[in-house]
């Protein structure tokens, strides 16, 4: 570090959206976005973090519906996981917020307003696909049918997952809502764009300001040069998120507030923290950084769409946007059946944070590149590396100096040009963290270790302990081996920060920076503890076995339906009963049942009342086969006056219950026969 003033530094990670657990995919940015926030922290710098929940849109009001609770209750439950998680790994946020608060609300507002006035919104008619049951107006990946080119059926409303073809909606062949199965309508509704071609020029020369990725700026060179669309920022209600100003029922689109989200949480930040100042930050001419670290597919809303809007309502634009390739796991995608989509949750449950942050920064660099977590590599490297090279070296010198030196380490620095040249490395190490090339880092680290440990090794203490005569030269030893540990340590401190902490109560010294040149002398230590164990591969395989159980019973509930009612129902007007007496309620037994040609709800019974037979119409189509239906017994409502449908007469009903998810036939219990009076 040159300069002398500290940086003053703002850093956010994507917003994870809290409709889900976090998985190692996330936290493989999390653990990225980390250790660059700590190296700052560790070498001075103001450095702040901060992150929130993405709380809004569709998904998130549908998964609250599924689990019968109100979407500001999920977004509370899923964030209060989020935040355990991100504990539990470290992850050292300044701020943990919810795109969901009244900063982001009017943040959201203050821009699309200044946005507005400057005639960057334009307003239009568009025409889109609608599910007349829910009332809803529907995304193409809410709406499933048949591909148009390999007939293959229940596909997505834009690709199609056998053939690969892509298409619009109107293609699809039969499409249905994904949500409520009905039939969509083509419906009108006036739409905000955000008018994005007004920003070329400005995101030209943004995108060349020399701080970002190659592969980005050759991606957004890519899109300037294909020319840019107006960016639709509104949803229509039913929508889970903040109303747009001067509409009934517009919404902002979640991915306009969520970026906002950053600034949102930041400024709640400051309004907790003395002498922090929001303006200072986001003032157009800020003098401060802005960094924002995020995974490869979203780089359109980052590099340009972002840009553009803080720059309309007279913020400063971001500094970089650093982007992050995808985690594969043992070389493919993470996979529910192999049980390597693995929560970060189910990971706390078998295995310690630290050995994941280490094998992740050993195997990151700047690029947008995908990242393989390799369990067996990953067993072996943190084994080899933290355990067999990093712990070893204290382990080997700490006995000699508690045992018989009283803890206290020699008075004079013994190999001066041996931590000379642990120092001298500060610059290289240094320079790799601040570019982001952490398994360079890693690897620098990584020598010196092997050189510490050949020293000891060349030195041989345990035999010269055995001499008479050699407890100054053991002592020196030893005294070199902890401070050589005593260095590495302060250099792995930004990716394993708890164990270095724990090297720290160790050496009963302190570790930052500034004190890799301030060698311990005559300095009393604490009593050795193993600061790390070596990885079980049976942990591994449990870990695995864990994760597939948790999967397989969350797909079970997430094949569920929206509940029709997220709340009890209330209880219908009291009746007398005389009134109730008047149903005449028999056991029947279905003994015929078929499909209805051209209902998608019906089902045609035949039902032995007792002797006798009577045709009902039945909508359980959806829960039930014919052949799951011959055979039972059920409850009829005898004296209910026949009903003209368009598919024939149904003469009477019988009952079940329904909840949104299911159809539940009622059977009496065994023993009863047709024709017997219920009462
Ligand atoms: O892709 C995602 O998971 C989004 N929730 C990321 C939002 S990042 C930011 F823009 F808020
Ligand atoms: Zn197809």
């Amino acid at each position: 570090m040159t300069s002398t003033s500290p940086r003053e530094i703002l850093v956010t990670s994507a917003l994870p959206y809290a409709n889900g657990s976090i998985h190692l995919g996330h936290m493989l940015e999390y653990i990225q976005t980390d250790i660059w926030v700590r190296y700052q922290r560790l070498v001075g710098n103001r450095c702040h973090y901060v992150c929130a929940d993405d709380a809004h849109g569709t998904a998130i009001m549908l998964r609250a519906e599924v689990e019968g609770i109100s979407p500001e209750e999920l977004i509370a439950k899923v964030q209060a996981e989020h935040e355990a998680d991100f504990a539990n790994f470290n992850i050292s946020f300044d701020n943990y917020y919810s795109t969901h608060s009244p900063e982001n609300q009017a943040l959201a507002e203050l821009i699309f307003n200044a946005c507005d006035a400057k005639g960057h919104i334009a307003r239009r008619t568009i025409t889109q696909a609608f599910d007349p049951e829910k009332e809803l107006f529907l995304a193409d990946r809410f709406i499933k049918g048949t591909c148009p080119k390999c007939h293959a059926e229940d596909q997505y409303g834009d690709n199609c997952e056998v053939c690969g073809a892509t298409y619009t909606p109107a293609e699809l062949i039969d499409p249905k809502s994904a949500i409520s199965g009905a039939t969509p309508i083509q419906k009108d509704s006036l739409h905000m764009f955000f008018k994005l071609p007004d920003f070329q020029a400005l995101l030209e020369e943004w995108t060349r300001s020399g701080s970002l990725q190659p592969e980005i700026a050759n991606k957004l060179a890519e899109w300037l040069e294909a020319g840019l669309q107006e960016w639709d920022i509104s949803r229509d209600a039913p929508y889970f998120g903040f109303q747009i100003p001067g509409t009934e029922n517009k919404y902002f689109y979640v991915w306009l507030d969520a970026p906002i989200g950053y600034m949102a949480s930041f400024k709640n930040l400051c309004q907790k923290t003395d002498n922090l100042d929001f303006d200072h930050y986001f003032n157009k001419d800020s003098s401060t950084e802005l960094y924002h670290f995020i995974g490869k597919d979203i780089i359109n809303f980052h590099g340009l769409f972002w840009p553009a809007m803080l720059h309309c309502a007279d913020f400063r634009t971001p500094t970089a946007v650093y982007a992050h390739g995808f985690l594969t796991v043992n070389g493919k995608k993470m996979s529910k059946s192999r049980g390597t989509f693995i929560k970060a949750g189910t990971y706390l449950r078998h295995l310690q944070p630290e050995y994941l942050r280490y094998y992740f920064a050993a195997k990151l660099n700047n690029r947008v590149e995908d990242l393989d977590l390799n369990l067996a590599d990953f067993v072996q490297r943190v084994n080899a590396d933290l355990v067999g090279k990093v712990v070893n070296i204290a382990s080997r010198s700490a006995g000699f100096i508690t045992k018989k030196h009283d803890g206290i380490l020699s008075d004079k620095v013994n190999e001066p040009e041996l931590i000379a040249q642990f120092v001298a490395a500060k610059t290289e190490i240094g320079d790799f963290y601040e570019n982001r090339e952490f398994g360079k880092a890693i690897k620098a680290i990584m020598a010196l270790a092997d050189i510490a440990n050949q020293y000891i090794a060349d030195q041989e203490p345990w035999a010269l302990a055995k001499q008479e005569g050699t407890e100054q030269q053991v002592q020196d030893i030893c005294s070199t081996g902890l401070n050589l540990f005593r260095m590495l340590m302060i250099y792995l401190q930004p990716i394993v920060p708890d164990m270095t902490a724990a090297a720290g109560n160790f050496l009963n010294a302190p570790m930052t920076w500034q004190d890799l040149e301030a060698p311990l002398v005559g300095h009393q230590i604490n009593k050795f503890k193993p600061l790390m164990t070596r990885i079980e591969t049976a942990t591994i395989e449990s870990m695995l076995e864990d994760s597939k159980q948790e999967l397989a019973k969350e797909e079970a509930l997430k094949q569920a339906k929206p509940a029709a009612s997220a709340t009890f129902e209330p209880i219908a007007e009291q009746i007398q009963f005389p009134d109730f007496a008047k149903v005449d309620l028999r056991v029947v037994k279905i003994t015929h049942a078929e499909a209805v040609e051209g209902a998608d709800k019906l089902l045609r019974l035949q039902l032995d009342i007792g002797g006798e037979t009577r045709q009902v119409l039945s909508g359980i189509k959806s829960a039930y086969t014919p052949e799951d239906l011959i055979g039972k017994l059920t409850i009829w409502v005898a004296n209910l006056a026949p009903r003209k449908m368009k598919f024939g007469v149904s003469e009477g009903m019988i009952l079940a219950a329904a909840d949104g998810k299911g159809i539940y036939l009622l059977e009496p219990d065994s023993g009863a026969t047709p024709g017997l009076r219920v009462s």
